[in-house]
């Protein structure tokens, strides 16, 4: 085969990624009718936005593949494309850089109180005395998962000074950082948690009321892993009693989300963002392009 019949891209990608499939066959982009559109491709491209379930699939005969322009598999009902022999791919390295970078400047930004502070001089307001903060230097970041995203962002804290601890779901994978058999022995030993642990969705929350009630007073939680993975009730009522500082959060367990930890002032909130740079789209752009290029020479 020397290209695809139909390629679909069902959410917004970067025109230089477009161009590059452009060359692996027709594109067609963000159809109105997804489900009408499918019938007749065999390529469907997604990130993360469309949810790619059973019914979806259902009259998409000729689909050979679903590629998640991404990590996370989500949206992606795995098993029913599995029946219907349909193989899915993603970019699992391509964007981890970028969400490394995210988890080190929302960490800053978090503890230095940047986003409060942007909100209070938009406001018209100047609270120097209510903006002082705490540094990153010196202080130990609980990593749950070492994988991809999880050593990138540890070797950046010791970069900065900090000290690294972690545990991870799947087994003890970096035996340079002090390795802790389980969340609840790690969290009493940090100052601030990051989540990088990559779970099913529908997954308990690793933090919930009893394994947040173990992290010291004035704590801080970062999530750009998946929303799930933390109560959001809990979260909320250990930020409001003062047990946690803070916590800055990208992901949320249903998105878009515009719910009660919008109206906190010690969360540091941003619209899952953490792999949306340039360069990482482009990685992933690429990453998928030659992946495609092997299926149609394989
Ligand atoms: C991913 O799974 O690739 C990230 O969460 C980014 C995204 O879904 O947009």
């Amino acid at each position: 085969m020397d290209s695809f019949s139909k390629i679909i891209i069902a959410d917004p990608m970067e025109a230089s990624v477009v161009k590059g499939l452009q060359g692996l066959g027709t594109v067609v982009l963000t159809p109105k009718n997804l489900s009408a559109a499918l019938s007749d491709a065999d390529v469907l491209i997604v990130r993360s936005a469309t949810k790619v379930n059973a019914e979806l699939i259902e009259s998409a005969t000729k689909l050979k593949i679903v590629a998640r322009a991404g990590v996370g598999l989500d949206n992606v009902d795995v098993p029913a494309c599995k029946a219907k022999n349909i193989q899915v791919i993603n970019t699992p390295g391509a964007s981890s850089n970028a969400v490394a970078e995210m988890t080190i400047g929302m960490m800053i930004s978090l503890l230095r109180k940047v986003g409060y502070a942007h909100s209070s001089m938009l406001s018209g307001k100047w609270e120097k005395k209510n903006c002082t903060g705490n540094e990153i230097s010196g202080k130990t970041l609980g990593l749950v998962g070492m994988g991809r995203i999880g050593r990138l962002v540890a070797a950046k804290a010791v970069a900065l000074g900090m000290r690294v601890i972690y545990t991870d779901p799947h087994k003890a994978s970096d035996l340079s950082y002090p390795y802790f058999a389980s969340v609840d022995e790690l969290l009493p030993q940090v100052d601030i948690v990051s989540l990088h642990a990559s779970m099913p969705a529908g997954s308990p929350a690793i933090l919930n009321a009893k394994s947040i009630s173990k992290m010291k007073k004035g704590s801080y939680v970062i999530n750009t892993a998946r929303g799930f993975l933390v109560d959001e009730a809990a979260l909320i009522s250990a930020l409001k009693s003062g047990h946690l500082a803070g916590a800055a959060l990208d992901v949320f367990p249903s998105e878009p989300y515009s719910g009660p930890l919008t109206k906190l002032d010690n969360v540091l909130l941003t619209p899952h963002i953490a792999a949306s740079t340039i360069e990482a789209q482009e990685r992933i752009g690429d990453d998928l392009i030659a992946q495609l290029r092997q299926k149609l020479t394989a």
